[in-house]
């Protein structure tokens, strides 16, 4: 079964401030040369870069205005049976979780990687500390996600005439109607999103080994 590995990477990286995010060096590398290595066995890479920041010797699309649409132009692109969409702000990726990813969606057709909430999770009302959820039915939602290319697609083109915007393709497939597996991800994948996660991200990088 072939599989196209699709990195969403065209983000303006804003909440860091340090321009788009793919080209944040941690550990020496950019965080889209530690993703590119990370999926390194697959059978197709496509990246969507902002644009301006195309990358020689890559097979690459140009970003859309939002996640979703740099996804769309992603998938346009893809060719593999199995599609695994992922973040380039998660560099680090972890083999065993991806692993169990692969296996659900052979099994299901849409999975995602999720982890549990570690901290006590709380509704914040009026910046009082409100009603608090019970964390254990909550999951923190990572990529990469896994789906049946043929199921995306519809999902994406679906969402597109209705103009729908979601902040993943998990959404997306449920907004369908398909099931979405949730495995069991892993916090190393985490998403550098803040200026002092780099600082994480640093640490991680010199012990790293996936
Ligand atoms: O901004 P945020 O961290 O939620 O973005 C998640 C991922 O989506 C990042 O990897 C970012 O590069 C990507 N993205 C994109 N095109 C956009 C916006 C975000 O590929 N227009």
């Amino acid at each position: 079964m072939k599989v196209s590995v699709l990195l969403s990477a065209a983000g303006s990286g804003e909440r860091i401030g340090r321009g788009p995010k793919a080209f944040l060096q941690v550990g020496g590398k950019t965080l889209l040369d530690w993703a590119l290595e990370g999926f390194s066995w697959a059978d197709e890479l496509v990246v969507a870069l902002p644009p301006g920041f195309q990358k020689e010797g890559l097979k690459t699309v140009l970003g859309g205005q939002t996640r979703q649409q740099s996804v769309y132009n992603l998938l346009q692109a893809a060719t593999g049976e199995v599609v695994l969409v992922h973040d380039v702000a998660r560099p680090f990726v972890v083999r065993a979780a991806v692993e169990r990813l692969m296996e659900a969606v052979r099994a299901v057709g849409a999975a995602t990687l999720a982890v549990p909430v570690p901290d006590t999770l709380v509704r914040e009302e009026d910046q009082q500390y409100g009603e608090v959820i019970s964390r254990e039915h909550y999951r923190l939602v990572q990529t990469p996600q896994a789906f049946r290319r043929a199921i995306l697609w519809q999902a994406h083109q679906q969402a597109r005439a209705q103009g729908i915007e979601f902040t993943d393709d998990a959404q997306l497939v449920q907004w369908l109607g398909h099931p979405v597996a949730l495995v069991e991800g892993d916090r190393r994948m985490f998403k550098v999103t803040y200026p002092e996660d780099l600082a994480l991200a640093e640490g991680l990088a010199q012990v790293w080994s996936s």
